[in-house]
């Protein structure tokens, strides 16, 4: 199983051409400002604040890359549907978190984040059709999954694959980072990930 071993932050950018000189498969996680994708990260590598976490959202603005034991990068990107920034901000982080999307060549897989509380938002519909549509496969992961009664657990994978609207089938993994839930899953998907041509 794939070992989140030897974390170390390589660099922040707005450029996706600026990424790191080392290339390596990446695996991004994208989703709504707040939504626990920094916290993910550090579940994953198991470190305290290792990326930026807040209670407030937008508090990651730029495409930060994380190098994993030198095998892969773990790339944190800024989340949207954060209304309180200036709509001149908004266009830039979206400038640059499509341009990421688009042109990397070496992002392996995307990671959608859905905050389990609420599900498939608009605004994240919107965003997998558009990656549909520009041909970038992801797989969705639920957050948050310590905040749901155990009936509404059971069938949150099944709620969230009956709300979507995309024509793909993606794999849906279920994360608590507060309960350390889903490192496991996510591991074995990186894995199985990297072993695909
Ligand atoms: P931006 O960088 O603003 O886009 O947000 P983000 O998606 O990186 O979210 P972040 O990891 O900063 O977490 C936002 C808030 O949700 C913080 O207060 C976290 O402590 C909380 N949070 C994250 N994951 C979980 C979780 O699994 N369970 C609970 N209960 N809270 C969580
Ligand atoms: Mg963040």
């Amino acid at each position: 199983m794939f070992q989140f071993k030897n974390p170390r932050f390589i660099k922040s950018t707005l450029d996706w051409k600026d990424a790191p000189d080392v290339p390596l498969p990446e695996f991004a996680f994208v989703g709504r400002s707040n939504v626990g994708k920094s916290s993910l990260i550090n579940t994953l590598v198991n470190i305290k604040n290792f990326a930026r976490v807040s209670k407030s959202p937008g508090k990651t603005r730029l495409i930060n890359f994380f190098d994993i034991d030198g095998r892969i990068y773990l790339v944190d990107l800024p989340g949207y549907g954060f209304a309180k920034t200036s709509k001149a901000e908004q266009k830039m982080w979206q400038t640059a978190l499509e341009g990421y999307l688009v042109n990397s060549p070496n992002l392996k897989r995307l990671f959608v984040l859905v905050d389990g509380r609420f599900g498939v938002k608009p605004n994240d519909a919107q965003m997998m059709e558009w990656l549909e549509y520009e041909n970038i496969p992801f797989s969705i992961i639920a957050t948050k999954l310590d905040k749901l009664k155990s009936n509404e657990k059971k069938t949150l994978a099944q709620r969230i694959n009956q709300s979507l609207e995309v024509r793909s089938n993606p794999r849906i993994i279920l994360t608590s980072s507060a309960k350390r839930i889903g490192k496991d899953a996510i591991a074995a998907h990186i894995d199985e990930l990297l072993q695909k041509k």
